[in-house]
């Protein structure tokens, strides 16, 4: 069977083409991204096993997958994905994310490829106990015009339900080491600063405030998953390791790098309150997501020790 994998030299997609070759019967994998990031070193002394063909490809032009075909499976992760800094940019994020996803969307209906498509758990926004997929429209508060777009992006999916074979998965903050790893997202952002000395900004109402945060490691186990056990179930599914707290995460850090400096800061999505994402439902499905983060913090850390 063949794959194909947007937005390939991304923090997770960078992670899922190196560790391909541990998905059973892929045979071979395409790889695209639009470079617009300069990540060329994600695809930097790729494995010979694991078959990959690296294409540039911009997706917000609809006809840019149309001399693709036998495409069995389809990762979606092409996307502009800083949420704090969306604000003020949200045309040109919802031009390229939508786009983006139109383009696959088309791709997959010519082809009958199925369809992963990751969304964000920063959909949900409200205060409540436990926030699960079924939760009610007015429990959606999407606090930044990022998480406003993978609202939307669920929804085109939904519309095209009789078309598709997808799932929409909804991601925690993505721990963990990649080629392509970020460092603007909570937990990757607190161990570079540690590293390197830096004040470690936290929003002031964050310090004990769940949110969910998700290993690579996990989040390689759904692709699996889903490519063979053929799951796909044209539904939303909440992926994630654990629910933490920033203090949570901190003491984490601590244990790797023991002097860390910690300033209280205000933010544009501060207004958020605390929830734990329930990972019920993939659960009952057989997949249980339970990879250490802090494995993940250590290896973050390492990656600087000699800085
Ligand atoms: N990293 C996280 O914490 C996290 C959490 C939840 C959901 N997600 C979602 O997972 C997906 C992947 O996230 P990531 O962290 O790997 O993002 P990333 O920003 O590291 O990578 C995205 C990649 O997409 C490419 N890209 C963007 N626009 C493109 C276009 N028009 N054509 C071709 N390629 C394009 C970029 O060049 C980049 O290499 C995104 O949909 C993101 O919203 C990420």
């Amino acid at each position: 069977m063949n794959l194909l994998i947007t937005g390939c030299c991304g923090h997770i997609g960078s992670y899922i083409t190196d560790n391909i070759h541990k998905i059973k019967n892929i045979k071979k994998t395409f790889i695209v991204d639009n470079l617009e990031s300069n990540r060329f070193y994600s695809i930097f002394s790729s494995k010979k096993k694991n078959n990959l063909k690296f294409l540039i490809k911009d997706l917000t032009n609809k006809k840019s997958l149309d001399d693709l075909d036998n495409i069995d499976f389809v990762i979606h992760l092409a996307s502009m994905t800083n949420a704090e800094k969306s604000f003020g940019k949200k045309n040109k994020m919802y031009e390229n994310n939508i786009s983006c996803l139109k383009t696959v969307i088309r791709f997959c209906k010519r082809t009958k490829a199925k369809l992963i498509h990751v969304s964000s758990t920063s959909v949900y926004g409200k205060q409540t106990e436990v926030v699960d997929e079924t939760c009610e429209q007015k429990y959606l508060k999407p606090q930044s015009p990022y998480a406003d777009i993978k609202l939307i992006e669920e929804k085109m999916l939904k519309k095209e339900n009789k078309f598709l074979n997808y799932n929409s998965f909804r991601f925690g903050t993505i721990s963990g080491v990649s080629k392509g790893i970020r460092f603007h997202t909570a937990v990757n952002k607190f161990c570079f600063n540690a590293a390197i000395n830096a004040n470690i900004n936290v929003y002031k109402t964050a310090l004990d405030q769940y949110r969910p945060y998700l290993s690579l490691k996990d989040a390689f186990k759904v692709f699996k998953f889903c490519i063979e056990k053929n799951f796909f179930h044209n539904d939303i599914f909440n992926v994630l390791s654990g629910n933490f707290t920033v203090n949570q995460i901190l003491t984490k850090i601590r244990k790797y790098k023991k002097n860390i400096n910690i300033k209280l800061v205000n933010s544009p999505i501060m207004n958020q309150l605390s929830y734990h994402v329930s990972q019920k439902k993939l659960n009952r499905y057989g997949l249980i997501l339970n990879s250490d983060i802090e494995k993940d913090i250590r290896d973050t850390i390492k990656l600087l020790k000699n800085i």
